[in-house]
């Protein structure tokens, strides 16, 4: 069942006490209902996935009742300080590097070392920011490959059921999604989306953008792009049953206790695929480490089943398992 709540007090502070508690709640913006989930809890971004009918995961924009909660999160630069001042609240999306004490779960950001923030405009949404008192990750409230909804009514004829409550704030003033700029490299702004703020008014400040030829130069998930994301140093091998001696095994489901693997991290001991997305970056990662020290040829994967956030997870790994660039570089290496 989804709650509709009105933005009332009341409203608002259940909104907030969902969010807290790992809960799925879309909130109005000034743009687009965005789908929310605490971007610190990877369980509740998985479910994100999991509502929208995701096929892979990417990276989310995490939303903030102000510009200092933001700036904790990343290492902002003078330009993006600059920004923020004339376009916050507001439909402006800053891609800039995470910073150390960051708490945003790997899964809401796509393992990536960049964090896209932004403070969206309106009373309710600011309120419902500043009681759930966490970064708040939200994708547009439609499923997968659907329109972008601009009114609570949309956003239930979508996710019905599939999510907690959603906060009814009245119709979107702007209908469309906020305008991404990539600020990572601090000398060669980037717009990564065209939205609800203009380019002439960013160049205003930021002086000429750089602007990706192509949709897919742009967006970090396209396939040229995978090599940006994290991967780990070891080879990964996919869909094995029988892991070797000397392979760290990331495995999912009920194990035996047979496997000749030299370690092993479950993914999810009971098969639940949602909670195999909230462990998947900490997996690869601790068996990355651990298997990297002990002199391992590799990581092997167990067979994850083809549906729901399987799919997603298989599409993670079987980027992780890519090809590796010869170069010394690898987050410099695309592929065509
Ligand atoms: O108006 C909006 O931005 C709405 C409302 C809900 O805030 N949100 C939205 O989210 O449109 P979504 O997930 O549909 O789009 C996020 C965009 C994607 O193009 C994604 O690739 C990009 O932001 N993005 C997120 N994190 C990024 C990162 N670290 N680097 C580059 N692009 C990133
Ligand atoms: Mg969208």
């Amino acid at each position: 069942m989804t709650l509709r709540l009105d933005s009332t007090e009341t409203g608002i502070a259940t909104a907030a006490r969902l969010l807290r508690e790992g809960g799925l709640v879309a909130f109005g913006t000034e743009t687009v209902y965005g789908l929310g989930a605490d971007a610190t809890q990877p369980q509740a971004v998985a479910r994100i996935f999991e509502a929208k009918n995701r096929p892979r995961f990417n990276p989310l924009i995490s939303h903030f009742a102000d510009a200092d909660a933001a700036f904790e999160q990343v290492e902002a630069s003078p330009l993006a300080r600059r920004l923020a001042e004339a376009f916050w609240p507001g439909p402006l999306t800053l891609v800039l590097p995470r910073a150390a004490g960051c708490t945003v779960s790997d899964l809401a950001a796509d393992g990536l070392s960049t964090l896209a923030v932004r403070v969206p405009r309106g009373d309710v949404a600011a309120a419902l920011l500043r009681q759930t008192g966490r970064p708040v990750a939200a994708p547009s409230a439609n499923r997968s490959g659907r329109i972008s909804p601009s009114n609570a009514a949309h956003v239930l004829e979508e996710l019905d059921g599939r999510i907690d409550a959603v906060l009814d704030s009245g119709p979107c003033a702007i209908g469309l999604e906020s305008t991404v700029l990539d600020l990572s490299q601090p000398d060669r702004p980037c717009l990564l989306r065209p939205g609800g703020v203009t380019v002439e008014a960013l160049e205003a400040l930021c002086g000429p953008l750089h602007r990706p030829a192509t949709q897919s130069d742009a967006a970090p998930l396209s396939p040229g792009r995978m090599l940006s994301h994290y991967a780990p140093g070891l080879p990964v091998r996919l869909d094995v049953r029988t892991p070797r001696a000397d392979e760290a095994l990331l495995a999912f489901g009920p194990q035996d206790g047979s496997s000749p693997a030299a370690m092993l991290w479950n993914l999810s001991e009971s098969g639940s695929l949602e909670e195999a997305a909230a462990r998947l970056f900490s997996g690869l990662r601790a068996l990355d480490h651990a298997g990297t020290a002990r002199h391992l040829r590799g990581i092997a994967v167990q067979p994850i089943p083809a549906h729901g956030l399987g799919l997603a997870i298989q599409d993670r790994l079987t980027r992780a398992a890519a090809p590796r660039p010869s170069s010394a570089n690898p987050k410099e290496n695309t592929l065509p």
